[in-house]
């Protein structure tokens, strides 16, 4: 058994708000939480002036392995996660070849037993043939299905064969929401697109709403537990807020959809902003924001996507669609904290309590006795720009190079152990698999 370690003098955000407290690990649990604790033989971290949060879980990430592994690989990408406080991830099926079956997902997650510094859980990707294999594969965080096509060749666009996948089966469906149908009519109309701004017109705000309705309509009919991954439009946020209550949906915001409106993001990044769903005006951001703060949408992701920058320089429309983020959501988050925009609880509920939450992911996501200690002390008053060039993730740019930000992860803790410290890693123990114990699964309502 290994020593157990007392964090002593931390401002700790708690379920019930932000507390002074001292917290107890050990045997990888939080053990107790505490005005004064003291026990004989632990190793004390003095986390005087810092901030203690549960460990971030970014639910959507492309570590590309197997298959893409010059974009990035378990071990590359969950280095990347752990330097950004996130301690937990839930990657996607588009790598090569695709997560379609229950063999093709041990293999995965052998990978990652043998290379991921935190902690992870995979989605198994929808086919139109909607294999038996979506249900009986055990462990899993839910079913992706690509509505429109993006990177890889996952796709289900035709409505019987939603209708069948949602039919079949209670594990959660998560949805990438773009029309397919409608892609390729704008795709024609526009002809010979020459600028990644057009882009956001091929993939509209009516191609997001209209994958986004279809998906609700069948999470209605079935009481499917459904997530929207990515949402980028006012016109879903508003149609969320209405249809919400009585369906068994939560949605998510990735930061670069509040944070890099257009046609700005397009002036400055070109392809490296081309994403999909695209980046878009600021109307569309304010209203995501909006929607994050009332509860509406209801936790933060970032689709880390990582494409080299080779690959990026191919220019519109040759470029693949996709950009890093990982590393950088909590700061950024932190950041907008420091900026008196939304507070840090709201953060942990966004970015730790909530995924835990949404996915049924056991002993996560809080700091409370009997919950697994992944844990992450912020600097809250630390500076530091985001530099291309200096990043964990293998493409090594970011479409925030130059941001100088507030409020950074200065040391990450997966499962009672040390992986990341003031930029140093700690590799001599790897991340686990996340058990979902979702009551959906059970039969039970999604509450
Ligand atoms: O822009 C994107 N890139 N959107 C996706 O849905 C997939 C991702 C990727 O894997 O590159």
């Amino acid at each position: 058994m290994d020593t157990p370690i007392l964090i002593k003098h931390a401002i700790a955000i708690l379920p019930n708000g932000p507390e002074a407290v001292d917290v107890l690990i050990a045997g990888g649990r939080i053990e107790k939480v505490g005005a004064t604790l003291s026990v004989s033989g632990a190793q004390i971290i003095d986390a005087k002036g810092l901030t203690l949060i549960p460990g971030a879980i970014d639910p959507q990430v492309h570590f590309r392995e197997p298959g893409m592994e010059w974009k990035e690989d378990l071990g590359s990408g969950s280095r990347a996660a752990a330097a950004g406080g996130v301690t937990g991830f839930l990657e996607m099926p588009n790598t090569q070849p695709a997560t379609t079956t229950a063999e093709l997902m041990a293999a995965k997650k052998a990978i990652a037993a043998s290379k991921s510094l935190v902690n992870y859980n995979f989605f198994i990707g929808a086919t139109p043939e909607a294999l038996p294999d979506l249900l009986s594969t055990p462990n899993v965080c839910g079913i992706k299905i690509f509505m429109g096509a993006s990177t890889g060749t996952l796709l289900v666009d035709k409505l019987a064969d939603l209708d069948r996948i949602f039919s079949q089966g209670r594990r959660l469906i998560a949805v990438h929401a773009e029309d397919e149908a409608l892609i390729r009519e704008n795709k024609a109309r526009y002809g010979a697109a020459a600028k990644p701004e057009d882009h956001a017109l091929i993939r509209s705000p009516e191609v997001a709403l209209r994958a986004t309705r279809t998906a609700m309509e069948l999470s209605r009919k079935y009481r499917r537990r459904l997530h929207i991954l990515h949402m980028t439009t006012q016109e879903e946020a508003e149609y969320l807020a209405t249809e919400k209550a009585g369906i068994p949906v939560s949605a998510e915001v990735c930061p670069q959809h509040f944070l890099l409106p257009a046609p700005d993001c397009y002036e400055k990044l070109g392809t490296y902003a081309q994403m999909n769903p695209p980046l878009r005006e600021k109307r569309h951001g304010e209203a995501l924001w909006k929607a994050l703060k009332s509860g509406v949408i209801d936790c933060i992701a970032t689709d880390h996507a990582p494409h080299t920058r080779e690959e990026k320089d191919k220019g519109f429309p040759h470029a693949p669609s996709g950009m890093p983020g990982v590393e950088t959501s909590l700061p950024l988050m932190l950041d907008r904290v420091n900026q008196g925009l939304c507070s840090l609880e709201e953060v942990v509920r966004w970015m730790s309590s909530n995924p835990a939450r949404l996915y049924g992911i056991k002993n996560k996501g809080r700091i409370a006795p009997g919950y697994d200690a992944d844990l992450v002390l912020l600097d809250m008053a630390r500076e530091k720009t985001i530099e291309n060039g200096k990043l964990q993730t293998k493409v090594n740019w970011s479409p925030y190079n130059g941001w100088k930000i507030k409020g950074w992860p200065v040391v990450t803790m997966v499962n009672g152990h040390v992986v990341f410290r003031e930029g140093e890693f700690f590799t001599d123990r790897m991340g686990r698999e996340m058990i979902i114990d979702a009551p959906w699964d059970r039969g039970e309502d999604f509450p």
